[in-house]
């Protein structure tokens, strides 16, 4: 979703905001737009489309200045274009402001602004926060550090901030208040900003997480300086990054989600760190030992989450209930924040999320923690607002994921899940030890399997170049293989643009078996497991409606591969732990579909990596 990069310092700002903006592209936008300060005045460039756009667009022209701004918009108020692109100069030219959230009471407060003479370009929300600032320091004469402090007072909703001035080319301020900003602290009084870390990572280690209804002063000469939105000064605190600029890059794969599809052996084996003891057929996870007698005497966990981190969700559930006898309830968090749920003091809610960003996820933790629930957070991103925000957690440490289309960051996620089940069932006595150290060998197995399933790479591309043209496919698994076929579907219809669903096997007949006939893909996980046979009989009913199967076997299987057109060999894994090695293929064949259908793998159109709005 948005991004946001400021700098204030020395060197040319152009260069560093494009490559800011470039590095934030993952997150998904439709324009975007910089702002530089040069000898007293403001100029502003901003167009919809790409940042390529927004180069070409200033090619021979280049904007200078040692202080700007630049932004990547995804659309929420008003369509997709240059006008609504930020950033947003204020009606006296003085100001220019770049946001990512939603001003929920603007609409209010732009009447009111109309009413005194202010005129407005564009149909944002932003335009609106911008003449505020601009109408309180002119009515009350103060500086703009309290009227930005004066004016967050007054708006409701989420934002995070930049702001430059004509009248005080020496500084940059930035605010924010339930979307993320990070402040870089460089030498020689250089300031970065960041919505998160990626544009920051190149030129300093040193940062500072502004927190909610912050108002951050940076100043060449007084450095940085923060104060609340009621006005109590903070002392900064100054953390040190621990990303390296190496993950960021694409590292000689075509796409980024290439990239992270092939890093899967290794972000598991990173999952395993520390937690898992082979030798002493151990799981320590501390999140959890920490809070042994909240897990141990816990009635029900539920789990928040949205989109991929919901599918792992799901598995978890199975792991869950079958390994710890623990109930488990898996909620849409958009849906769960406004359904007066009832939460119980020994209710634990897990939050899954791999930006740690994500609005719904967000809100739903902090109802569940009003009333009295315990919160773990599952995170990918060190240091995100969601890992702040819980009682305790377990980082996935997939690195970060900038494919917009979630995979390794999904694999790390049933890792750490499995791993956290398996803790949870040794405290409560729910697991054997032969089954434990079962499932402790099997999942240590799980990244060389994940390798031996890239293999099947150019047997997937050869069925992707088959079915690349359908437009609709239908995903079927039973047990823990659901969830993998929502993923799966969700894959498709993410990057490829093709109507995807995934069904439970069974309930195909409810419904979507009226849609199979000649031209319609099934994918079907059918590897060994309780519910083999069950699925064998589901394949044959839509072999009958003369449906094309590609099914996902256990390597050596012979029934299915008498019955399908395409079979996708697997090697053979404990029931429990499928999922990992299952979801391999459909992320493979998506990502194949996507480049031959000549889409956008990695910044697949209207989507976000981060949802930060609801
Ligand atoms: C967006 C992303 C998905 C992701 C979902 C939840 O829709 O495109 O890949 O699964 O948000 O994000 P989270 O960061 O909370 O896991």
């Amino acid at each position: 979703m948005c991004g946001i990069v400021g700098y204030l310092g020395t060197e040319q700002a152009y260069p560093i905001l494009i490559k800011g903006l470039k590095r934030l592209e993952y997150r998904g936008y439709d324009s975007s737009g910089v702002a530089l300060l040069n000898e007293g005045e403001i100029e502003i460039s901003k167009c919809r489309g790409k940042v390529s756009d927004l180069e070409d667009h200033l090619a021979g022209k280049v904007p200078e200045g040692v202080v700007g701004i630049g932004h990547t918009r995804w659309a929420t108020h008003g369509p997709p274009n240059d006008i609504n692109a930020h950033p947003h100069a204020s009606g006296d030219g003085t100001l220019a402001l770049i946001h990512n959230g939603i001003i929920e009471n603007y609409a209010t407060i732009k009447e009111e602004l109309i009413n005194r003479g202010h005129v407005f370009k564009s149909d944002t929300d932003t335009e609106v926060l911008t003449h505020l600032i601009e109408d309180i320091r002119t009515k009350t004469g103060v500086d703009l550090f309290e009227a930005i402090r004066l004016a967050l007072s007054e708006v409701h909703g989420a934002y995070a901030i930049v702001v430059i001035d004509k009248k005080n080319p020496d500084m940059m301020i930035a605010a924010k208040k339930s979307s993320p900003l990070v402040i870089g602290i460089g030498g020689n009084g250089e300031f970065y900003v960041g919505s998160d870390a990626t544009p920051i990572v190149e030129y300093t280690k040193n940062v500072v997480y502004l927190e909610d209804e912050e108002v951050a002063l940076m100043d060449r000469k007084s450095g940085l300086k923060i104060v609340t939105i009621q006005n109590k000064e903070k002392v900064p605190y100054i953390q040190e990054l621990e990303i390296k600029l190496e993950t960021l890059e694409k590292g000689g794969y075509d796409y980024f989600m290439l990239k992270e599809i092939y890093e899967q052996p290794r972000s598991i084996i990173d999952c395993f760190r520390g937690r898992m003891n082979l030798q002493k057929g151990e799981i320590r996870m501390s999140g959890i030992d920490d809070n042994e007698e909240k897990w141990i005497n816990a009635k029900r966990v539920i789990i928040v989450a949205c989109g991929t981190s919901w599918h792992a969700g799901l598995v978890a559930e199975y792991l869950f209930e079958d390994i710890a006898r623990l109930s488990v309830e898996v909620e849409y968090a958009s849906e769960f924040r406004y359904r007066n749920p009832i939460i119980n003091k020994d209710d634990i809610v897990v939050a899954i999320s791999q930006s740690g960003e994500t609005a719904d996820t967000l809100a739903a933790i902090e109802m569940a923690k009003k009333q009295g629930a315990h919160i773990f957070g599952v995170c990918n991103v060190v240091g995100s607002t969601i890992s702040r925000t819980t009682d305790s957690g377990a980082y996935t440490h997939a690195g970060p994921e900038i494919g917009v289309a979630s995979t390794k960051a999904f694999t790390a996620q049933v890792t750490v899940l499995t791993l956290m089940a398996l803790t949870v069932a040794q405290k409560r006595g729910t697991i054997t030890d032969a089954r434990l150290h079962r499932l402790i060998a099997e999942l240590n197995s799980i990244p060389d399997k994940v390798t031996e399933v890239l293999k099947t790479n150019d047997q997937v591309e050869y069925i992707s170049d088959i079915y690349k043209n359908a437009t609709n496919a239908l995903y079927l698994g039973r047990g823990s293989s659901f969830p993998v076929a929502l993923e799966g579907a969700l894959k498709l219809k993410e990057i490829s643009y093709i109507h995807a669903e995934g069904y439970p096997a069974a309930e195909m007949k409810h419904g979507p078996i009226a849609l199979i006939d000649e031209e319609m893909p099934v994918f079907v996980i059918a590897t060994h497991g309780q519910s083999y046979e069950k699925v064998v009989s589901n394949i044959q009913e839509v072999k009958a409606r003369k449906g094309k199967i590609i099914a996902i076997v256990t390597a050596g299987d012979t029934a299915v591969k008498g019955m399908a057109d395409h079979v996708i060999e697997i090697p053979k894994t404990d029931e429990t732990l499928v999922p990992l090695v299952s979801v391999i293929p459909f992320q493979l064949l998506s990502y194949h579909i996507a480049v031959m259908r000549g889409c956008n793998v990695d910044q697949p159109r209207n989507l976000a990596k981060s949802v930060t709005v609801e």
